[in-house]
């Protein structure tokens, strides 16, 4: 009986030893360990042996069950590990690869001017003020001192929808209205970007849509110099520290005095070239004193209040801070247009 348990040991650490598969070692616990298995045999005759010899067979049988148990789970265990291992081997990632790249998208050129002129102005204490495109011919026109039939009304040809309705011709009408709301008390100090509507044909310089950015400043005892100071700064900052301003009179019915903004050619330094038609200077914007009519329409006291509004187009500031040669190019939105203008 010993030798029959020493051989049937020998023989199943043999298989165990051979066995490249998991399942291979599980026909191996059911040959030798299971119910029906030979070492169950064994035991069951038992029964013929003798009283003392029974318990030392017994244990007998245990160190043998020990023994091929042990082994075997050695065994899974190493085969386990292997299947691990070769899995980590297959799935190797290399880190070194380049990565797929995302697809971004980028902020609009005029969207980047327009929100730089916003943070320069808020930096100087001012707020955004915003009013409806689609807008009253009281605010857009009489609020500004020009009553119907006034032939200033022509330099604006305008998209009527009704005759006391119109598609604003320009920001300005958030100034009346602004003024309008705080009942002709307390200063202001506010900046108006938005679009505005003009019956022109397209073309490189026109567009029937574009932006305006409008500026409104009232208190008591605003000069001519706060205006001048203020375009001086917004030019500086906007176009270069070494940009020099210079006003021309103007007219524009809701100002008196009314001037224009030129600064000196960024590309010839004053010199004279293509961009600044030779002159040295580059028109930027309209400005003005707030004229007593539209202070006085609007609530304010002229003898107490006065102001400095100016108004201009963001387009013109893209074209020529980035060079651009057409203003269609602002809403063809040719992302290969756009593309040159990500930020970094
Ligand atoms: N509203 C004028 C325009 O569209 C621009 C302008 C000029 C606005 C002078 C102003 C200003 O506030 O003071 O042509």
């Amino acid at each position: 009986m010993e030798a029959r348990l020493q051989e049937l040991q020998q023989e199943a650490l043999a298989k165990i030893e051979a066995a490249s598969e998991l399942k291979e070692l599980n026909d191996v616990r059911v040959a030798y360990l299971g119910k029906k298995g030979p070492i169950t045999e064994v035991l069951r005759g038992m029964g013929q042996l003798s009283a003392e010899e029974r318990p030392r067979m017994g244990a007998l049988v245990n160190e043998v069950r020990e023994a091929i148990q042990s082994r075997l789970e050695e065994k899974v265990a190493q085969l386990e590990q292997a299947v691990i291992e070769q899995k980590l081997a297959a799935e190797t990632i290399d880190v070194t690869l380049p990565g797929r790249p995302v697809q971004t998208g980028s902020h609009h050129p005029l969207t980047a001017v327009i929100e730089e002129i916003e943070d320069l102005f808020i930096g100087m204490g001012y707020e955004i003020a915003e009013g409806p495109e689609v807008e009253k011919d009281y605010y857009n026109f009489e609020a500004l001192n020009l009553p119907k039939g006034h032939p200033a009304r022509d330099m604006q040809d305008s998209f009527y929808i009704t005759d006391e309705v119109l598609l604003r011709t320009h920001t300005s009408p958030v100034q009346a209205r602004t003024m309008e709301k705080q009942g002709g008390k307390g200063p202001i100090k506010i900046i108006c970007p938005g679009k505005v509507y003009r019956r022109d044909d397209d073309d490189a310089t026109h567009s029937h849509q574009f932006m305006q950015i409008e500026g409104l400043v009232i208190d008591k005892n605003i000069r001519m110099s706060d205006l001048k100071g203020t375009l001086q700064t917004f030019a500086k900052k906007m176009f270069g520290d070494e940009r020099e301003i210079r006003l021309r009179p103007s007219f524009f019915p809701f100002t008196e005095p009314s001037v224009e903004m030129d600064i000196s050619c960024m590309m010839c330094h004053g010199k004279g070239c293509g961009t600044c038609k030779g002159t040295g200077w580059i028109e930027i914007l309209g400005a003005g004193m707030v004229h007593p009519n539209v202070l006085r329409m609007a609530g304010y006291d002229p003898a107490e209040y006065q102001g400095f509004a100016f108004g201009m187009g963001p387009e013109r500031i893209a074209m020529l801070k980035y060079g651009v040669d057409d203003i269609r190019h602002f809403y063809t939105n040719d992302v290969r247009f756009l593309q040159q203008f990500k930020r970094a």
